[in-house]
């Protein structure tokens, strides 16, 4: 979702802010433009739909288009279409000019009264309201900060933003509520964008603004004021991303190089925290020891994958660890009213700790009395971490394919985690703890066995080719999992996939069962075998055709319209994990048939930092 790079340097910044661009890809976009401001004093733009290489194609045509200071922008429409006139930077006048990721809410009122101020306008967004009210407060106060400052103060809803002037050559002005925003600091130079993976091969120290900063940045120095308008110091960190775990390597596609790289991000993410068959007490932080002595049910929030995530947890929460769980979609929680439990933790979960609707279902949280909260997330430097009591980190690595695979796999691993430590305070036993952690200590090597599935799935995907419709059915643990499964493959397949429990289908979903409509079952060896077994009946009886993945010891056997998928055989408390990786393997291979865009499927976005 919209992406921003923007710097200031002695030299030309153009190179640096295209390049900053195409790592934020990944975040999803439909359009990209940039505009500089050259030393004749005149703010120059190219606006392109479609890819980041066609902007960079046309730059590279036009030797004029160059500068010490300019703004860039990777657009993923809401208001309006994705057309060349809605693409960022938005111009006024000829005298600023602006990008901005987020939504205004109030943008209808503005621009009735920027009309009446004859203020004309030249696209369909809202956020050509902020560049006009920047440019109308130019007029009114002495400077840009101010301006930018005043601006703020009269826009409603989420934004970060960067704004230039040739009325001040030397400052880039920038402003964050809601949507993130980093300061990249260099020597003789600065740059600003939507996370530090644009920035991290011109420099590691980093500014995370806060919520309602405005900064005003020069070559050399950074000026930030507060929401009350304040002068602030921000802390300046040192970023351990590297800049290769961004790189495509020898894959195709980055989904595939993700899901690939899953052993080694589940044996990262437990890297530290088991000592012998025991969690590491310290794995939560020093805090987390008197939180969880008072905790008694757990509310989880979170959106997409991360919610499935979290829909695992509860099972586990509950039969594992015996405490009460609770899971909703981010949107849904932040809109309704609750009874708050007491001695209850909020667990958000997000791979980007950017999600919108997951950071204001936590603020919200707060305000209406959850008194403590955990998130579980990917990225150390976001804003999520930013607001929780307690961090917990997946150290899955930078995930840029849309389509989550190995944040979802590093979530079941941390929410693993707190099973355990809340699952000591409550019904977990020694015993239960020390197969858990035996378990999760093997995964690494189940893994990569189950990888070795990929030749024998890439023969299957040819089935769904031509099909428009599919099922996919598991029980308890593995019916979030069969969610996982058809999420995966409808958002890079675009075949609509949808998942139920087993036993729900005699109750709708058997309506649908013919020949065009393949149906997935996931079938551990375990207590619910027999239910699921009964099942699978009931949709072969129709002339369904089947696909298992199956432990050997279910004893399901290949035949007509059944093709049986052996996943090597694992302990049930982990099994979750290991199915994943054969429909997230499935998914892909139906998408490279179907000639997709894998890693940035059709209107979606992989950062959804707008509700
Ligand atoms: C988007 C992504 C999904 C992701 C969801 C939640 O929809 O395309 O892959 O699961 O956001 O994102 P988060 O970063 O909060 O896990």
């Amino acid at each position: 979702m919209c992406g921003i790079t923007a710097g200031i340097s002695t030299s030309d910044v153009t190179g640096t802010l295209l390049e900053g661009l195409k790592r934020l890809e990944y975040r999803g976009y439909d359009s990209a433009g940039l505009a500089l401001l050259n030393d004749k004093g005149e703010i120059l733009r190219k606006r392109s739909t479609g890819r980041v290489a066609t902007l960079e194609e046309e730059v590279s045509k036009d030797k004029e288009l160059r500068g010490n200071v300019g703004i860039a922008h990777t657009r993923w429409a809401t208001h309006g279409k994705p057309t060349e006139n809605n693409a960022h930077p938005h111009i006024c006048n000829e005298t600023v000019g602006l990008v901005h990721n987020g939504i205004i809410e109030n943008h209808e009122s503005l621009r009735a009264s920027q009309e009446k101020l004859g203020y004309r306008f030249t696209s369909n967004t809202d956020t050509e309201v902020i560049v006009h009210q920047v440019h109308h407060n130019l007029e009114l106060y002495d400077d840009l900060f101010s301006a930018l400052q005043q601006t703020v103060k009269e826009l409603e809803g989420a934004y970060s933003l960067a704004v230039i002037s040739n009325l001040e050559p030397g400052n880039l002005v920038v402003a964050r509520q809601g949507s993130p925003l980093v300061i990249g600091l260099c020597e003789g130079e600065n740059y600003i964008a939507s996370d530090v993976s644009a920035l991290i091969s011109k420099t590691r120290n980093f500014i995370f603004l806060e919520e309602g900063d405005v900064a005003r940045i020069t070559v050399d120095d950074v000026d930030i004021v507060d929401v009350n308008g304040n002068y602030v110091e921000r802390k300046v960190h040192q970023s351990k991303l590297s800049s290769d775990s961004v790189e495509l390597g020898e894959y195709r596609h980055y989904m595939l190089k993700e899901i690939y790289e899953q052993p080694t991000a589940v044996s990262d993410t437990l890297e530290g925290r088991l000592s012998g068959n025991h969690l590491l007490a310290a794995t939560f932080g020093h805090e987390a020891d008197e939180i969880f002595n008072t905790i008694n049910s757990v509310q989880i929030i979170a959106c997409g994958t991360s919610y499935h995530a979290g829909l695992v947890a509860k099972y586990w929460l509950e039969g594992l660890a015996g405490v009460a769980a609770s899971v909703e979609v981010a949107s849904e929680f932040r809109y309704r009213s609750h009874v708050v439990p007491e001695n209850c933790l909020v667990i958000t979960i997000s791979q980007s700790g950017e999600t919108a609707d997951t950071l204001a279902a936590l603020k919200y949280a707060k305000e209406i009395g959850f008194k403590h909260s955990l998130c579980i997330c990917n990225v150390a430097e976001s804003s999520l971490t930013r607001e929780s009591d307690m961090v917990l980190l997946t150290h899955a690595g930078p995930e840029i394919g849309v389509a989550s695979t190995k944040a979802f796999t590093t979530q079941l691993i941390a929410l693993m985690q707190v099973v355990i430590a809340l699952g000591q305070r409550n019904a977990l036993t020694n015993e239960l703890e020390e197969r858990i952690v035996r378990e999760l200590r093997s995964l690494p090597v189940k893994i990569s066995e189950a990888l070795e599935l990929d030749a024998k799935i890439t023969k299957i995907a040819e089935k769904f080719a031509n099909k428009k419709h599919a099922l996919f059915l598991g029980r308890g643990t593995h019916y979030p999992i069969a969610m996982e499964g058809a999420l995966k493959l409808k958002e890079i397949s675009y075949i609509h996939a949808e998942a139920y429990p087993a036993g729900e289908l005699k109750h709708g979903p058997l309506a649908l069962i013919d020949e065009e409509v393949p149906v997935i079952a996931v079938a551990p060896n375990n207590e619910l075998l027999e239910k699921l077994k009964s099942n699978i009946q009931e949709v072969r009886a129709r002339g369904g055709e089947l696909i298992v993945f199956a432990d050997p010891g279910t004893g399901c056997k290949q035949e007509d319209g059944l093709t049986v998928i052996e996943v090597a055989p694992v302990d049930d408390i982990i099994a979750p994990i290991i199915f994943t990786i054969p429909l997230q393997l499935l998914a892909y291979r139906v998408a490279l048939i179907k000639g997709t865009d894998v890693d940035k499927p059709r209107n979606l976005a992989k950062s959804v930092t707008v509700e």
